[in-house]
């Protein structure tokens, strides 16, 4: 089977009625990133650094995954299908997608300040101030915040040297070191962007110009034409 590499973002699950972030209405409008995400925003305002995961998570717990998920799971039946996402939400793993990469985190997962490899996943929404690991230490969202290392930017970047076929869905490719893996892919192989909006990508793609859940059904035939 040919390795089939996808790097999502937050378009991927708008069609599941989760806001993207640097869209018309998108969460950085209403929210100053550096006041929410960032270690800084934990250490000045834990609660609200809480309160503004809560309501992802709570909304979240509320949401499905979409056809683009779905239509993603399904390609595993043809190929190797590694998916490296910068969301934080669990929809492709929800959709049947059984190699899933979260290099921003986990919403639904919590983890200990005292010693972040005491990771716990949240069986409801809300987390609070007083919320503590086995150590006694207080829990923080377990994401990546601006400024903190992603650590598992090397795993990725492993998957995409491996990748027969690269497919970009739903990112505005701003935010790196994630934007920066479309790099590492293979320069023989093709590289399909699925946007409805232009998105700036310093390779040659095919693009698909449709939301994720009608472009992943064309990628689809596209793919069952020249593979099959
Ligand atoms: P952005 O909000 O920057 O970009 C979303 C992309 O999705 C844009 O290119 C939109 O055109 C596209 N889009 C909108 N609706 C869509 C749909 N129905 N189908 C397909 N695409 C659609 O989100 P990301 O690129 O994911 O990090 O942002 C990257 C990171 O920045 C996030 O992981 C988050 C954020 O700050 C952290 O919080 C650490």
């Amino acid at each position: 089977m040919k390795n089939l590499v996808v790097l999502s973002g937050a378009g991927m699950s708008a069609e599941s009625g989760i806001r993207t972030f640097r869209d018309m209405g998108g969460l950085w409008e209403e929210y100053d990133v550096m006041e929410v995400a960032s270690p800084q925003a934990w250490q000045r305002n834990p609660e609200l650094v809480m309160r503004f995961y809560n309501e992802r998570r709570k909304q979240l717990f509320e949401a499905e995954p979409n056809e683009g998920h779905k239509g993603l799971a399904e390609l595993e039946k043809h190929f190797n299908v590694h998916i490296v996402t910068q969301n934080v939400d669990d929809l492709h793993e929800r959709a049947g997608s059984s190699q899933v990469l979260h290099l921003h985190g986990e919403l639904k997962k919590a983890r200990s300040t005292a010693n972040p490899n005491l990771v716990y996943t949240l069986d409801k929404w809300e987390l609070k101030i007083g919320d503590t690991c086995e150590l006694g230490s207080q829990l923080r969202p377990h994401i990546v915040w601006f400024g903190e290392p992603v650590d598992k930017i090397m795993d990725a970047a492993l998957i995409c040297q491996n990748a027969d076929i690269f497919v970009v869905v739903g990112t505005s490719l701003n935010v790196y070191p994630a934007a920066g893996l479309i790099d590492y892919v293979p320069s023989e192989s093709p590289v399909f962007l699925i946007d409805p909006n232009d998105v700036p990508a310093n390779k040659s793609v095919y693009y698909i110009k449709e939301k994720a859940s009608s472009g992943i059904k064309k990628l689809a035939g596209i793919l069952r034409e020249k593979y099959n």
